[in-house]
């Protein structure tokens, strides 16, 4: 039975540390604040004109490469997860393709916010485990600094998000019976559910034509056809901004973690008791803590860095899951749940045995 493996783990973080006191420069808010309803003492921006969301990525992806033990002509299928692409479109996977002199193989752009290294890595499972593919490139990478809101109105999302990337690559492993005690990806779980779609939302530029939503989200120029793109007055009302409804998305995250969790394990007849770690989207660390409590997880089982690298969507488990490589917590044989909440919403959760 084909099952994949992570076989290399990478993670790029820009050099631009920026603090909670860097942030007053631009916004009402303090360290004090952030610190205790986020967890977050500090953050990445990518440079402002030399990094994009895929030059990060690239870097991260050598990593990867490297560690796994071949070279970039290698890989034959990118999937790349982001919601700040480099271009409207095309999307990030081909500028990576180029920019990594890669034969010219597949590549898709997963849409999928928060959880989309999750569903990423649930698609690529999939190509390993039909034997269609045998070195797949997994990459989440985010430049959310480009288009925050830096004034005081934004103040409530602009604080919680950083920049970086993370990618593994994954390969086939010959498992003899498919048990839960043999390496490899597991079990990967994906979830949605559309109705609270709005709750956590960038809707410009986009086609919805206000069409879902009670209240205008966009002002377009009074024009016979098209227009619809951008307007100067969706720039003059802050219409492209990202919008977040917090106490709404702390509410379901903290019901969706766990369960997503304890799916993964029910799957494969395993326990809380078995995992050595989970690593958490990094939303928020109160919400990490409330998904500890409630599985009754020890510390030295959830990994947290957002204290240092803030919310990077859909770059937080990989870089999340190559520091916790990096430092030797991660061993042969250890079994590991990835699980991500965010926008759409949706969630989702991987067990692996490492
Ligand atoms: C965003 C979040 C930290 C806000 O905390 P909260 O306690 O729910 O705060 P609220 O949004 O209710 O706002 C409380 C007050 O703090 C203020 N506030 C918001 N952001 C602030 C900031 N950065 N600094 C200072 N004050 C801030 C609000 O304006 C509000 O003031 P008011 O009471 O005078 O109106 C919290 O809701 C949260 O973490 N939610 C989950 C978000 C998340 O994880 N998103 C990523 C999903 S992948």
């Amino acid at each position: 039975m084909l099952r994949s493996r992570i076989a290399g783990v990478g993670m790029y973080l820009p050099e631009n540390v920026v603090t909670n006191n860097d942030l007053l420069k631009y916004m009402e808010t303090s360290d004090e604040w952030i610190q205790e309803r986020t967890g977050i003492k500090e953050r990445r921006y990518a440079h402002r004109t030399k990094e994009t969301t895929t030059t990060m990525a690239v870097e991260a992806a050598k990593v990867a490469i490297g560690r796994a033990g071949i070279t970039p002509q290698d890989i034959d299928f990118i999937i790349f997860a982001t919601l700040s692409p480099d271009y409207y479109f095309p999307g990030c996977g081909v500028l990576l393709q180029r920019a990594m002199k890669m034969k010219q193989i597949g590549a898709l752009d997963v849409r999928n916010q928060c959880s989309g290294f999750v569903y990423a890595l649930s698609v690529g499972d999939q190509f390993i485990r039909s034997g269609t593919y045998k070195n797949i490139l997994v990459v989440g990478s985010e430049k959310h600094s480009l288009g925050l809101d830096f004034s005081t109105r934004g103040r409530n999302v602009t604080v919680i998000f950083g920049d970086g990337a993370g990618a593994v690559v994954l390969q086939p492993t010959n498992s003899s019976d498919g048990s839960s005690q043999e390496q490899g990806i597991l079990s990967c779980h994906l979830h949605s559910d559309g109705n609270s779609a709005e709750i956590l939302a960038q809707y410009n530029p986009g086609s919805h034509a206000n069409h879902w939503t009670e209240e205008k989200v966009a002002d377009f120029d009074d024009a016979e056809i098209g227009e619809m793109f951008l307007s100067h007055a969706m720039i003059d009302n802050a219409q492209l901004f990202p919008n977040m409804d917090g106490p709404a998305v702390f509410k379901i995250a903290v019901e969706k973690f766990p369960e997503v969790i304890l799916e993964a394990l029910a799957a494969n007849d395993l326990q809380t008791s078995d995992l050595k770690l989970v690593i958490p989207h990094q939303a928020n660390l109160r919400i990490s803590q409330f998904v500890q409590k409630k599985l009754r997880l020890r510390d030295d089982q959830v990994y947290n860095n957002i204290q240092r690298v803030g919310n990077t969507t859909a770059a937080s488990i990989p870089i999340a899951l190559c520091e916790a490589w990096e430092r030797d917590i991660i061993k042969e044989g250890d079994l590991i749940c990835l699980a991500a909440f965010g926008s759409g919403f949706t969630w989702a959760s991987a067990l692996l045995r490492w």
